[in-house]
């Protein structure tokens, strides 16, 4: 089924549709056996994602989403009976700023007279820590939006996206080259270490698309976007054993890993969102709940992403 023009079939309003979560979610809605009329939102409808996304029948919807815009961000949802909502960090670094478009998406998704949002947030990772670390803004910003939607009397569902396999390919998740040509993941976390892996781009749309076709909205849940969960070692293991590189784990003290965030020019509170995340990770864990069952695939594990990606660049 391709996506319609029909006015009878659904409207899904997609924020970040020509991002990755918000791509994917448009192409799994795309390959769905169910007809679905979408609209896209883009701040730049001439950009070539977004003329992707017309060549795919999609709507595209040019509004930038921020609290001063409100008029437009409403409009942006009217009609729809189903909104996918996503906000970007690190576009801005701001949690204010993520909560407060976080909560005007909400708000506009309910006005619009939709039957359910779709959320993409994060669990808190002070609370998780209880409360030792405080600073991890980019998931605790989105708990607080998710504690928002809970009580906005719109049916609400949170699917939160794991760990992207993207995320290795740059600093400070990316190997560094070693003197002897090998490569070691310098990083302040034990081999045990795990975290849920995604592979975003073509998976994390199944999992938006299988909570909107429940036969039952699945309001108040939580899902997690996974394919499984991965311990530091076994991602060096593994990514060694199908490159043919020699790339470790080296774990490396806090103040450490710390010093080399600092020297990288990010800004104070934006070291300590990063360090904290790997400080949770170890001492704490990211439990999710059991992978989602009744997905079209099983969503591509940390190998088919190694056979699937190009790291000339990377372990150059
Ligand atoms: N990396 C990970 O492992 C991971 C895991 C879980 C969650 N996350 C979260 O994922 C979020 C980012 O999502 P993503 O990966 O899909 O990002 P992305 O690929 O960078 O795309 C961002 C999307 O947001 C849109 N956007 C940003 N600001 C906008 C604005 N003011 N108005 C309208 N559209 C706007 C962009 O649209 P245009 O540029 O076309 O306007 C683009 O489509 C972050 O908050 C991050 O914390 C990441």
């Amino acid at each position: 089924m391709t996506i319609t023009q029909d006015p009878s079939a659904p409207l899904v309003t997609v924020v970040g549709a020509t991002g990755v979560q918000g791509g994917s979610v448009v192409r799994a809605l795309a390959q769905s056996d169910k007809p679905y009329h979408v609209r896209g939102l883009t701040r730049d409808a001439a950009k070539p994602a977004a003329q992707e996304l017309v060549k795919l029948g999609v709507e595209v919807f040019a509004v930038s989403l921020v609290v001063v815009n409100k008029d437009q961000v409403y409009q942006a949802f009217s009609g729809a009976n189903f909104a996918f909502l996503v906000t970007n960090f690190w576009e801005h670094v701001d949690v204010n700023r993520e909560i407060a478009e976080g909560k005007l998406l909400i708000d506009a998704a309910k006005a619009g007279g939709v039957s359910g949002v779709v959320w993409s947030g994060l669990p808190s990772f002070t609370k998780i820590s209880g409360g030792k670390y405080p600073h991890v803004w980019h998931f605790d910003g989105k708990a607080a939006v998710t504690e928002y939607g809970l009580q906005a009397g719109v049916p609400f569902v949170d699917v939160q996206a794991g760990g992207y396999g993207t995320n290795f390919l740059t600093p400070p998740f990316a190997p560094i080259k070693q003197a002897d040509g090998t490569f070691v993941l310098a990083w302040p976390v034990g081999p045990a270490t795990a975290f849920p892996f995604i592979d975003a781009a073509p998976d994390y749309g199944m999992f938006v698309r299988h909570a909107l076709e429940l036969p039952v909205f699945p309001n108040g849940q939580t899902f997690v976007a996974y394919s499984e969960i991965i311990t530091a070692k076994d991602l060096a293991l593994q990514w060694s054993e199908e490159t043919g590189k020699k790339i470790a784990l080296a774990q490396i003290p806090a103040e450490q890993f710390k010093k080399g965030l600092e020297s990288a020019g990010l800004p104070p509170h934006v070291v300590l969102d990063l360090l904290e995340v790997f400080l949770v990770w170890d001492e704490f864990g990211w439990q999710v709940p059991p992978i989602v069952q009744g997905l079209p695939r099983h969503p591509n594990t940390w190998i088919d992403f190694i056979k699937n990606t190009d790291f000339s660049k990377v372990l150059a």
